[in-house]
């Protein structure tokens, strides 16, 4: 088991961490075109987070693709800016309880796609799934992911992993670190070698949603995924020795995440590592899209693992498109979920995104470009034990993954572990 050993110098860190997050979150929004208000029969209205690195290429190859396509149909781009789409959800909502939907939206496969099937926000789409063959494409479990009461509710376009450790191999190599750390106890190991040996930051983070990343992984890395997926049964016993164990981690690794960071989103913690300002960042695999966008030389300027404790694990996620009730321009909308249902689309899409298509019968030749996104796919091919991303919507709902966004919140305020345990604990109970 893994000691904390610096529990004072960690609180200093956080403190000046929280202290820079308050002062320096913003909220952008990138809504371009015409958007809402202007009637036009021609255009389509499609919303999601993907603005910044690496994000915006795959979202702007996918736009030219459905222009060349369907001319004179003008695409609106809805994007609000905010990495994982923490400032994108809540404008979304309000859209949504106003009967303002746009033509569709990003969503996230599984108990978060739910919520908006709940509320009545979105339409079937089985004759859609029947039109394209999408039952034959997808897989059976995905397609349970996105289904209520035998109808299908959404389109997946691709299949992101969560768990992976991203780092510098010459920061490593001056900390002494011969290799990726397979184990937690390896990786806080090979923090406090970076930490005395080097000038780089050992673990960086972002804004505070990319601890509650961070958290996930540590959460699946301590207990197994047969034990991370129990946790996410409504009712769940989060008042256990393992639980603790992994939050002790947790805030151990916490103890060596650099000061200043909370005004900045995923992105700048992917830069660190590429440019050897930090040793390491646990992150989803849209890092590899924004790594080859920064021209990053793959094994040589970065390298990856899967996040300690994890190896043979997918902590998946996936991004899926929707048809909202109301949505203005069904026909055109009708027309992108088709784009990115399809093979081509996925194709053209998911290499600059640094995710693996959703359907099965994707060329791996389109990935083969990329070292981590073959690997990935081979992967994922291969039959991974899978564990479902909660932050990035797939055991969770809304109120229970905001619940742990408040208190994480709080912990990075206050440092109370007993407190962070109870309030997950909480946060289990009410489903
Ligand atoms: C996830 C989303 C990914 C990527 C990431 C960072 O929630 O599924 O596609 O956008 O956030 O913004």
């Amino acid at each position: 088991m893994v000691g904390i050993d610096h529990p004072g110098r960690g609180m200093l860190m956080r403190s000046r961490w929280w202290a820079a997050a308050a002062a320096g979150l913003s909220l952008t929004l990138v809504a371009s075109g015409c958007g809402n208000g202007e009637d036009s029969d021609a255009q389509v209205e499609v919303f999601s987070w993907w603005t910044g690195g690496g994000e915006e290429a795959g979202l702007n190859a996918l736009i030219e693709v459905f222009e060349e396509e369907n001319e004179g149909v003008e695409f609106v781009n809805a994007a609000v800016a905010g990495g994982s789409g923490t400032n994108a959800q809540a404008v979304l909502e309000g859209r949504l309880q106003s009967q303002d939907p746009p033509d569709s939206f990003q969503g996230h496969a599984g108990a978060s796609l739910q919520d908006y099937i709940e509320a009545g926000y979105l339409a079937p789409l089985d004759d859609f799934f029947d039109e394209q063959g999408l039952h034959d494409a997808l897989p059976e479990q995905l397609v349970d992911q996105i289904s209520y009461e035998d109808s299908v509710y959404s389109v997946p376009v691709n299949i992101h992993r969560s768990n992976v450790l991203w780092f510098n191999p010459s920061v490593l190599e001056e900390a002494g670190v011969d290799e990726a750390p397979e184990t937690l106890e390896d990786l806080v190991q090979a923090l406090e070698a970076v930490d005395s040996e080097t000038d780089a930051i050992p673990m960086a983070v972002g804004a505070q949603w990319t601890v509650d990343h961070l958290l996930e992984s540590i959460l699946l890395g301590s207990l197994g995924p047969d034990a991370y997926n129990a946790l996410w049964e409504p009712g769940a016993d989060w008042n256990t020795p393992e639980v603790t164990e992994a939050l002790e981690i947790f805030e151990e690794v916490m103890s060596h995440t650099q000061e200043e960071s909370a005004a900045e989103d995923w992105q700048e913690a992917s830069r660190r590592v590429f440019e050897g300002e930090a040793a390491f960042n646990i992150m989803g695999d849209w890092a590899a899209g924004y790594f080859d966008e920064l021209e990053a030389v793959p094994e040589e300027d970065y390298d990856w693992a899967p996040s300690p404790g994890t190896d043979g694990t997918y902590m998946w996620l996936s991004d899926s498109f929707t048809l909202p009730e109301g949505a203005p321009h069904e026909e055109q909308a009708l027309a992108w979920l088709e784009l990115v249902a399809g093979q081509e689309g996925q194709d053209v899409f998911n290499p600059l995104k640094g995710s693996i298509p959703a359907r099965e019968d994707a060329d791996p030749e389109n990935y083969a470009d990329s070292p981590y996104l073959e690997a990935a796919l081979q992967e994922w091919q291969d039959g991974p034990e899978l564990a479902g991303s909660f932050w990035h919507g797939v055991t969770v709902g809304n109120r229970w993954k905001n619940d742990i966004d408040t208190a994480v919140g709080l912990y990075l305020q206050n440092q109370d572990l007993d407190e962070l345990n109870t309030a997950l604990h909480e946060a289990a109970q009410t489903e």
